[in-house]
């Protein structure tokens, strides 16, 4: 089955679940994904539901769809996502943004929790993505191109929305929340970098560094919607503080930050017009 009628059968199964048509899309990175609790009107869907989302190999619960209203916004959330990490062709890992496209999503928001590599920044602080570094040598819109979704070879000189960022800022500073903003370097994971990688990724020009967010960007800007990036970042990258990383660590911050995070997304999702 060619990957067009992959995305409409995934496309038409959740049609059936709610007929609403949100024009924003969500991705909840780690510690985010409680957000969809705040939803009104809500349906909530599998991924393992949903004909050709793969079964997701993180232990625990799964991620779902929610279709339904933020701050009385219509959105459709991915709780959870797919890692390049775990195993999955970036095709799997970037599915759900190209059913969202097939939805009527015409702007994507993108979170992620990652660590900081820029010195200047502080372990809870938020970062607007304003462009990225993908260190990985790979790309989610290699192979044939689907003509009808996007180009060949994709512009990728404002992958992040320059009015979206404005418009962040602006909820970040009516919230009087500090938002820092950088490249975030996109890193295969799943096992941490090293010190020697941090610094040649600092020297490189990133800011922060993570295992998500870049492939789903590359698909969406293919697709020519607007695309919003914003980091928790959990931790110093390796090497800065004389300390190990841990996920617990990234997961008690990414908790500590949820509220504030919470609160510009809401605010943010009702300036998008
Ligand atoms: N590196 C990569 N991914 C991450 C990090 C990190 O330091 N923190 C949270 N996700």
């Amino acid at each position: 089955m060619d990957m067009m009628q992959k995305i409409n059968e995934a496309k038409n199964y959740i049609r059936t679940k709610s007929s609403l048509s949100p024009k924003i899309g969500l991705v909840l990175g780690s510690g985010l994904g409680s957000l969809v609790e705040e939803m009104t009107d809500a349906v909530h869907i599998p991924f393992e539901s949903i004909p050709h989302f793969a079964i997701p190999t993180v232990e625990g619960h799964s991620g779902k769809v929610v279709i339904g209203k933020l701050n009385g916004v219509l959105v459709v959330a991915l709780s959870g996502r797919y890692h390049y990490y775990e195993g999955y062709d970036l095709s799997v890992v970037t599915f759900p943004i190209r059913v969202m496209k097939m939805l009527g999503v015409e702007t994507v928001i993108l979170t992620n929790a990652c660590g900081a590599v820029n010195k200047d920044f502080k372990p809870g602080d938020l970062m607007l993505i304003t462009d990225h570094l993908n260190l990985t040598a790979n790309n989610p819109l290699i192979g044939k191109n689907i003509d009808f979704l996007g180009p060949r070879f994709a512009d990728a000189s404002e992958i992040y929305t320059k009015q979206l960022r404005c418009i962040a800022h602006e909820a970040a500073y009516e919230l009087k929340m500090k938002l820092q903003e950088g490249v975030y370097t996109w890193w295969t994971g799943p096992s941490y970098e090293t010190p020697a990688e941090i610094k040649m990724i600092r020297i490189l020009g990133g800011d922060a560094v993570g295992m998500s967010t870049v492939p789903e960007s590359l698909v969406a800007s293919h697709m020519g919607m607007q695309v919003l990036g914003i980091s928790c970042l959990t931790n110093m990258a390796s090497g800065i503080l004389d300390q190990k990383l841990s996920h617990h660590e990234v997961l008690e911050v990414a908790s500590s930050v949820k509220y504030q995070f919470s609160l510009l997304i809401k605010s943010i999702v009702s300036k998008i017009k």
